[in-house]
């Protein structure tokens, strides 16, 4: 297959990976979906379900887990990135924002920002610096503490630092883990409303959450893994329909009330 030239809308293809950590331990098994160019897709799971595993293996960083894809393939646009490294995946428009935000606590929220995209070397000063005005643009409070550190934001803040970071990549695919854990249920609207602003400026995301009704108000399309393989697919608002995403993902008890 020819590469795709880099200015042709691409499409993540993820098709029949099989996933080990170490050496035997089987993480993913026959993984298959699919994220359009422009889209949004969730992927729902429970803990341990492989969410994070799937997240490592598009953006080339399972090896630094000790984990490896074992079969299948993953194809975005002309480019292969299984068995790839995480330079290669930003270089082709994909990066990951990592599970627990991990901000570098001691560097100011500005070092922060410049350590996205470093793999990027030959990108002109012109257009780093309008990648950091469009971040701090869409997180107004990230430029009001620009110059404090790290530690000292908020876990909503540091998230939202965290997704500057990555954006500093000037990403056409971003990968995010779980941002809305363990945070307040504005700040989480808050990320939503992030999350719909970055896809309406062109960036396609896969969204990886355990707060299913959050992720599925997002997404057009969704999946949900359990223990290493796809239990369910479809589109999102159909999904949020289904009996067993009720219950299990949306707090729903067996006659349909909201659980307390
Ligand atoms: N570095 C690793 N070495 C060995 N096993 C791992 C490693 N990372 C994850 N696993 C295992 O792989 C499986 C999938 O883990 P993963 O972190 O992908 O799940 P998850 O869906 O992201 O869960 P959570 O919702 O808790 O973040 C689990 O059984 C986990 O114990
Ligand atoms: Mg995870």
């Amino acid at each position: 297959m020819p590469e795709a030239p880099p200015d042709e809308a691409p499409a993540l293809h993820v098709e029949e990976i099989d996933v080990t950590y170490g050496r035997a331990l089987s993480a993913l098994r026959s993984v298959s979906l699919t994220v359009p160019h422009g889209g949004v897709v969730a992927l729902l799971g429970a803990n341990g379900a492989g969410k994070t595993t799937l997240l490592r293996a598009v953006s080339g960083t399972l090896r630094l887990h000790r984990g490896a894809v074992t079969a299948g393939r993953i194809r975005y646009g002309g480019t292969v990135l299984d068995g790839r490294d995480p330079v290669a995946a930003v270089r082709a428009g994909v990066v990951q924002v990592p599970e627990g935000r991990r901000v570098f606590a001691g560097l100011t929220v500005d070092e922060n920002l410049r350590t996205g995209g470093l793999g990027l070397s030959r990108r002109a000063p012109a257009q780093v610096r309008e990648a950091r005005e469009r971040v701090l643009t869409l997180f107004p409070r990230l430029a009001e503490r620009h110059r404090q550190a790290a530690g000292l934001l908020s876990g909503g803040e540091q998230q939202m630092l965290a997704i500057g970071r990555a954006l500093m990549a000037s990403p056409r695919l971003l990968l995010l883990d779980e941002p809305s854990l363990g945070l307040a249920p504005l700040m989480v609207e808050r990320i939503a409303e992030v999350v719909r602003e970055i896809n309406a400026q062109g960036t396609a995301v896969l969204l990886v959450e355990q707060n299913a009704g959050m992720a599925l108000s997002l997404a057009d399309h969704a999946h949900v893994l359990e223990v290493g393989e796809v239990r369910l697919s479809g589109p999102a608002a159909e999904l949020a329909r289904t009996d067993a995403v009720r219950r299990l993902y949306l707090g729903e008890t067996a006659d349909g009330q909201g659980a307390a």
